[in-house]
């Protein structure tokens, strides 16, 4: 193992926060960003589990969106003071200013951008999740769509497509000028 960028860093905010669609590698970057950069990741769709003591899905059939973003928000709130971590966001956290608040509170906010011939492809093998629920991509599509611009305000966007999830996470901590490690 070797320190790399340990000599020329400037500066280390406190944490991270990864935002992106759904499909995005929010959650496998930010394993990369805890083994390669020493962050502690918080996931805060599993706050949210564990709060509420119910998947994802079934919060969303019991309660409705509604109340899974106000969950959200108190997940976000509830992150307040924490320290050299990584918080992968879920897809929709973008949504609303309180939610950017809290975020922007914590540290950078970074976009993994994707493409949607990836994203679809990636969400077509994956379960679980609400709001991709009956396949119907035109709509899956649409959210994406109606959501770029939001995702566009972080503070940092790295272009995600083309690059392997820990080539992704070495990108980040450069980019932000903190060291991390680098196997041989
Ligand atoms: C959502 C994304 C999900 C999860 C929930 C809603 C969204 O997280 O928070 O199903 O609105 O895009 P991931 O982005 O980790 O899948």
């Amino acid at each position: 193992m070797r320190l790399i960028g340990a000599m020329c860093k400037t500066s280390e905010p406190a944490n991270i926060v990864l935002v992106g669609f759904m499909g995005a590698g929010k959650s496998t970057v930010g394993c990369e960003l805890e083994r390669i950069g020493g962050l502690q990741l918080v996931d805060l769709d599993e706050i949210i589990v564990r709060q509420c003591g119910r998947t994802i899905p079934e919060i969303f059939r019991s309660e409705g969106e509604v109340a899974f973003r106000a969950y959200e928000t108190a997940a976000l709130r509830s992150l307040a003071g924490i320290r050299r971590s990584v918080v992968a966001t879920g897809g929709g956290a973008v949504g609303s200013e309180a939610n950017w608040q809290a975020m922007r509170a914590l540290g950078p906010v970074v976009y993994l951008r994707a493409g949607w011939p990836v994203l679809r492809q990636r969400l077509a093998g994956e379960e679980g999740r609400p709001l991709v629920d009956g396949r119907d991509w035109e709509r899956v599509e649409a959210l994406w769509r109606q959501r770029l611009p939001l995702y566009e305000r972080a503070d940092l966007i790295i272009d995600a497509d083309e690059l392997s999830a820990v080539q992704v996470a070495r990108s980040i901590l450069q980019r932000l000028n903190i060291a991390y490690r680098e196997e041989e």
